[in-house]
């Protein structure tokens, strides 16, 4: 497989990496939480600001980690959509740059696609089909994988993502940004049956509940009302079981649908992508499920959960391998489902002739 060269800018991180047969030759993730922390959440304008001031740095460190020179690498790909816009034209921006400077074939990539990617980088002969729980800060998807850009999202959140659910219940119970680590360590110390919470069902027209459809927003609103509560009741908010009840909440409403799913569809792998991948109670409990069902259940380590490049890198290098390659043309786009993928791309030869 070819020898990819990207650049992920979609939110927080500047990250680039090279990664040659879902091997990462160098994986550099600069991020930029400390920068955002005092506003409580990513300010986009300081995100790409943050970019076009790391990035230079951080695709020379990629290239002499990788221990290769510009010869060696074969495309070079960035992050297109979905994220901040202004963020994601840092990327696209760079990357078409290098791909002109160097004569190498470009590639705009879907940062969900990215996510899915993460899986092959711990588990090379991963072959699909094989169902993606993408859990991040700003998606909740079932995804049934059928094959390099070929998705279909069977369910999602109708509302706040998992890892937007996580931020904001640490922001009322005041635990700084960004929520799901620090909650996800309070809970190894409190009880996860505290608390009775609503799981978030969707129901449906004809009566019964959607089987992969996730809503987070009532268990949201369930923690603001038991934090109020509490707060009349004492000066010192139980932190710790507060964090344990929601977060196995969470893992609990997440780990249902996913193994409906995957037996629904005869899917004997689940792989699991996203920030909120990093999180141990829905690891465990995902884990326990899937085992008492002959399910196999594939956890990247947790530097290829959250966001960086090498991800980006191993999805693009499977495209080129097939031979698709963007048009410099190609802009961002704040939003972008994953069965577009493909609109991405165009056949080599039409787009660059004979050049590779
Ligand atoms: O995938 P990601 O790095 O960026 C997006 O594309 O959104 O995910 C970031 C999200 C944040 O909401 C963060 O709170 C959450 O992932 N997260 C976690 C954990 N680590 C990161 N949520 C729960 N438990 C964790 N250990
Ligand atoms: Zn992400």
């Amino acid at each position: 497989m070819p020898t990819v060269l990207a650049l992920e800018t979609s939110c927080d991180e500047t990250a680039v990496a090279v990664v040659r047969d879902r091997h990462v030759l160098s994986n550099v993730v600069s991020s930029q939480i400390t920068i955002h922390q005092q506003y409580g959440g990513v300010v986009p304008e300081v995100a790409s600001r943050q970019h076009l001031e790391t990035m230079n740095w951080a695709i020379a460190q990629a290239l002499q980690d990788s221990g290769l020179q510009w010869s060696g690498i074969d495309g070079v790909a960035a992050t297109c959509a979905p994220g901040l816009v202004g963020a994601l034209l840092v990327g696209l921006t760079a990357a078409k740059t290098l791909a002109m400077v160097h004569q190498k074939p470009f590639l705009g990539m879907h940062h969900l696609e990215g996510h899915i990617y993460a899986s092959y980088l711990s588990e090379p002969d991963l072959q699909p089909p094989f169902l993606c729980l993408l859990v991040s800060g700003g998606h909740t998807s079932l995804i049934y994988v059928k094959d390099c850009g070929q998705y279909e999202t069977l369910g999602a959140t109708r509302d706040d993502a998992a890892g937007e659910a996580f931020d904001k219940v640490a922001r009322l119970m005041q635990l700084g940004y960004p929520g799901g680590p620090v909650i996800d360590r309070l809970a190894q110390d409190g009880n996860p049956n505290a608390f009775a919470l609503p799981e978030g069902q969707i129901s449906l027209p004809g009566g019964g509940y959607h089987p992969y459809d996730s809503s987070f927003s009532g268990l949201k609103t369930a923690m603001l009302r038991l934090v109020q509560t509490l707060q009349k009741d004492t000066n010192v908010l139980p932190v710790a079981d507060l964090s344990a009840s929601f977060q196995a909440a969470v893992a609990k409403a997440l780990t249902k649908r996913a193994i409906a799913c995957a037996l629904d569809y005869g899917l004997s792998t689940i792989t699991i992508g996203g920030g909120v991948a990093a999180n141990s109670g829905l690891r465990q409990h995902l884990q326990q499920a899937a085992a008492a069902k002959n399910l196999r259940v594939l956890f990247p380590p947790l530097k290829f959960c959250t966001d960086n490049a090498a991800m980006i890198a191993c999805a693009a290098a499977d495209h080129l391998s097939r031979g698709h390659v963007s048009l410099l043309t190609l802009g961002v786009q704040s939003r972008m489902e994953l069965s577009d993928v493909m609109q991405l791309y165009g056949d080599v030869t039409q787009l660059y002739g004979d050049r590779p």
